[in-house]
């Protein structure tokens, strides 16, 4: 384990046995679809999260990615999430599949829905892999969440603090003494 963190809340085998029934329900949700759902990456954080769920689906889908940021540095939320880059594909008439690797004030989450719907998308389902619900601010959530947590400081398998641990293939509680120095 890193020696940053507290201590691990998702190994390897837990977080492939999440996205095999994440993928599952997407299946399952999608199985008459006529045509391929658009399945959107929100970046960084979601990256490995989505690699794993869309090779993991039996529907196949499109792919496409958009960046978005609101916390920077900080371990708090700016409260206005910012699209560093845009999508590439157009949503208009498409069945969109956004993957998050983490809901927690929400404010991301209403950005792209607001954004999404906005652009004209016939459908918007929402997966992600980990629900704050108690950091909520803003009134919404994923329709498919595979862990709910707590207030923990959560790193790895793409979740950061200042742009670290990113690339950690397990999840861990960041230690406080980390990012409240
Ligand atoms: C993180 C995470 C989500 C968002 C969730 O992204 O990946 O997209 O915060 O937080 P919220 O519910 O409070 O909006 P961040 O802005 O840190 O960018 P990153 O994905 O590049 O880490």
């Amino acid at each position: 384990m890193d020696k940053d963190l507290a201590s691990i809340v998702l190994t390897e085998e837990q977080i492939t046995q999440k996205v095999n029934a994440a993928a599952a329900w997407l299946d399952e949700r999608f199985k008459d679809a006529l045509t391929p759902p658009l399945a959107i990456s929100v970046l960084k954080g979601s990256v490995f999260f989505f690699c794993d769920v869309v090779r993991a689906m039996k529907t196949k889908t499109q792919i496409d990615f958009m960046t978005v940021s609101s916390y920077g540095n900080s371990a708090e939320t700016s409260g206005v999430p910012k699209i560093v880059m845009d999508l590439s594909a157009s949503v208009h008439g498409r069945d969109v599949i956004l993957i998050e690797d983490i809901v927690d004030s929400g404010h991301t989450l209403v950005r792209m829905k607001d954004l999404i719907i906005g652009r004209g998308a016939k459908s918007f389902t929402v997966v992600a892999l980990f629900d704050k619900p108690a950091r909520r601010q803003v009134d919404i959530k994923a329709d498919y969440s595979c862990f709910e947590t707590g207030d923990e400081f959560l790193v790895g398998y793409g979740l950061d603090y200042a742009q670290q641990y990113r690339t950690l293939p397990y999840v861990g509680i960041l230690k406080r003494e980390i990012y409240e120095k």
